[in-house]
C-alpha cells in the first residue's frame, strides 16, 4: 500500500495499517526512546520491504542438494546511506532485511538559527554508483538536510536514488522536487507545515533526542 502523493508526483506513502499504527505510537509524546527506536525500525523494516521490489536480478545458477537449478539473485550492491545522526534510527531495521547492503554516512546537523545543514562527515563506498543507493532520514523538514546529502550522492556519480523517510513536510518535498525532480521519496506521512523553529507539525518532535534519548 504505496500510494503515489495526488500533490507530489515525487512523494509515495505507505498507508499500510501496520506501519501507520506505529507511526502513531510513535508520535506519542509519552513512547520512551527504546520504544521510539524499535518501533522505527520496524517501519524502516517494512518500507525496505516494499522499497526494494523493483531492485534488479540476474538469473544465477544454484545447485540444491538434489539437482542443479537456477534462481534470481540482487544483480548490484545496495548502498543505505542514513544521515546522521537520526538516520541511523531506520538503519537497523533495514539491515535486518538485507544484512549485506553497504553503510555509507553521511553527517549533518541543522544550524539552530539558519537551519541549513551543516556538514561534519562523509564516508561512503568508493564503488557507491554502482547500485542503488537509499538514502535515510525519518525528517524531512524544510528539506536543507536531505538536498545537500542528495547532491553529495551525486557527486559521488549515484543516479539510482532514493530516499525513505518516516514524517515529510509540504516545504520538505516541495523543495526536494525542486532540487532533485527525479529523486523518489517514500515516507509514512505528509504533515501539515512546519512552525516557526522548522519542526514539522503535528511531526514528532526532533527525533535525533528522541531515538537517542538526548532530551
Ligand atoms: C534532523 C533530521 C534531519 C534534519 C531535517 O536532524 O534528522 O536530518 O533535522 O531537517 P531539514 O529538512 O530542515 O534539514 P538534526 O539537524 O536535528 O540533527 P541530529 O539528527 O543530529 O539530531
Ligand atoms: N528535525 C527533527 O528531528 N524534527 C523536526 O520536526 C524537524 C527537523
Amino acid at each position: 500500500m504505496l500510494l503515489q502523493s495526488p500533490n507530489h508526483p515525487n512523494v509515495w506513502i505507505f498507508e499500510h495499517p501496520v506501519i501507520q499504527d506505529k507511526l502513531t505510537r510513535i508520535r506519542d509524546h509519552k513512547t520512551n526512546h527504546a520504544t521510539f527506536r524499535s518501533l522505527l525500525n520496524e517501519i524502516a523494516g517494512l518500507m525496505f520491504f516494499q522499497l526494494s521490489r523493483n531492485f534488479k536480478t540476474v538469473e544465477t545458477e544454484v545447485r540444491t542438494p538434489i539437482e542443479k537449478t537456477t534462481g534470481q539473485r540482487l544483480a548490484d550492491p545496495i548502498t543505505l546511506v542514513p544521515i546522521l545522526r537520526a538516520g541511523v534510527g531506520m538503519t537497523d531495521g533495514i539491515l535486518g532485511m538485507i544484512p549485506e547492503a553497504r553503510v555509507g554516512h553521511i553527517g549533518l546537523y541543522r544550524d539552530e538559527e539558519t537551519k541549513t545543514p551543516v556538514p561534519y562527515y562523509c564516508k561512503l563506498p568508493t564503488d557507491i554508483a554502482s547500485g542503488p543507493v537509499l538514502l535515510i532520514d525519518p525528517m524531512l523538514a524544510t528539506g536543507g538536510s536531505a538536498s545537500y546529502a542528495a547532491n553529495v550522492l551525486r557527486e559521488h556519480g549515484c543516479d539510482d536514488i532514493q530516499m525513505v523517510c518516516l514524517v515529510a513536510s509540504p516545504e520538505g518535498v516541495s523543495r526536494m522536487e525542486k532540487d532533485h525532480p527525479t529523486l523518489k521519496i517514500s515516507t509514512a506521512a505528509i504533515d501539515r507545515c512546519l512552525n516557526d523553529q522548522g519542526y514539522i507539525v503535528p511531526g514528532l518532535g526532533d527525533a535525533g533526542d528522541r531515538i537517542f534519548g538526548t532530551v
